[in-house]
């Protein structure tokens, strides 16, 4: 639906893209019960998050317009590792998922060097929370540092 519809999406998101106000977040719909949320983050070209967790809900993110690569870890709280599950790109259309778990993190990236990116994200919950994690030194450990997750506005259909 994403790609077929693109043109369409291009379109009423141009805006977004044209912004170039650094990374943004928009919320377009939120439900309390069941807990989910929609929202379209805009990613200035080269713009890379820290690897992250997502508060432990499920997830799904897809391309709009723009490709990501998406580096997967599986985080061990004992002994505080991050160990990559391997990594996959996402161009318009294409769409990744993973399941509500604490142990779950990753690393997204704008592929583009000039272009922002747009990607759709559903939630299952109000992801208002969540870790960063930082890598100090050369020991192998990581620090994970509570963000809060800003949004930019609402996108009304
Ligand atoms: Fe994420």
């Amino acid at each position: 639906m994403i790609h077929s519809r693109s043109g369409e999406l291009d379109a009423a998101l141009g805006t977004l893209r044209e912004r170039r106000r650094g990374f943004e977040r928009w919320l377009v719909a939120e439900r309390a019960k069941p807990g989910i949320s929609v929202l379209v983050m805009a990613w200035p070209a080269n713009y890379a998050t820290p690897v992250h967790d997502h508060g432990g809900l499920w997830g799904l993110e897809a391309a709009i317009s723009g490709a990501l690569e998406v580096e997967s870890f599986l985080h061990d709280p004992v002994d505080r590792s991050l160990r990559s599950q391997g990594r996959t790109w996402l161009g318009p259309g294409d769409a990744t998922w993973f399941d509500a778990a604490e142990t779950h993190t990753h690393r997204c990236r704008n592929l583009s060097r000039q272009e922002t990116a747009l990607t759709l994200h559903v939630y299952g919950g109000d992801l208002a929370q969540y870790l960063a994690y930082e890598q100090p030194g050369p020991s192998g450990h990581w620090i994970a540092r509570p963000r809060h997750s800003e949004i930019a506005g609402r996108l009304t259909a």
